[in-house]
């Protein structure tokens, strides 16, 4: 069975608690089961890794055996030259999610570092972004 490892960025551990009218009311646990419960049928195997700490998720990316990333960089999306580094070194699929439209935000938030890097970017339908994300790099890996 293909694997894929997903990322939540830094405060995406405070899900449910933090601003729920931008991030709605789910915690990452609802969202990690609604990831697991997709990709059962999508026959893949998930990891799931969150972490406050930039170089954290560097190591996470570099050390990975996945076969693809699910990755929501949060607030490292627009600022990290790190995690951009280590997604375009480990030459496997990446799709970037959002829950948010970081479009429709603060102006510092429409630049995201990783999205060149990436695959694709699914931004803006909240739980929904990541079983896209999920659909997305799952038809890629299983060659679909
Ligand atoms: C986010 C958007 C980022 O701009 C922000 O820093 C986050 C969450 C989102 O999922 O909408 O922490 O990545």
């Amino acid at each position: 069975m293909k694997k894929i490892l997903v990322i939540h960025g830094p405060n995406l551990d405070l899900l449910g608690k933090r601003e729920n009218n931008i991030y709605g009311d789910e915690t990452i646990d609802d969202i990690n089961k609604a990831i697991q419960k997709s990709a059962r049928d999508e026959k893949i195997e998930c990891e799931f890794f969150q972490s406050n700490h930039e170089g954290d998720i560097v190591e996470k990316i570099g050390r990975s055996k996945a076969d693809g990333i699910l990755i929501n960089p949060a607030a490292y999306t627009h600022t990290s030259v790190a995690i951009r580094d280590a997604v375009s070194a480990k030459n496997i699929p990446v799709v970037e999610v959002h829950i948010s439209n970081i479009y429709a935000r603060e102006e510092f938030r429409h630049k995201s570092l990783i999205a060149p890097v990436a695959i694709g970017q699914i931004s803006g339908f909240g739980k929904n972004s990541y079983l896209l994300g999920l659909k997305a790099l799952s038809d890629i890996i299983n060659k679909k």
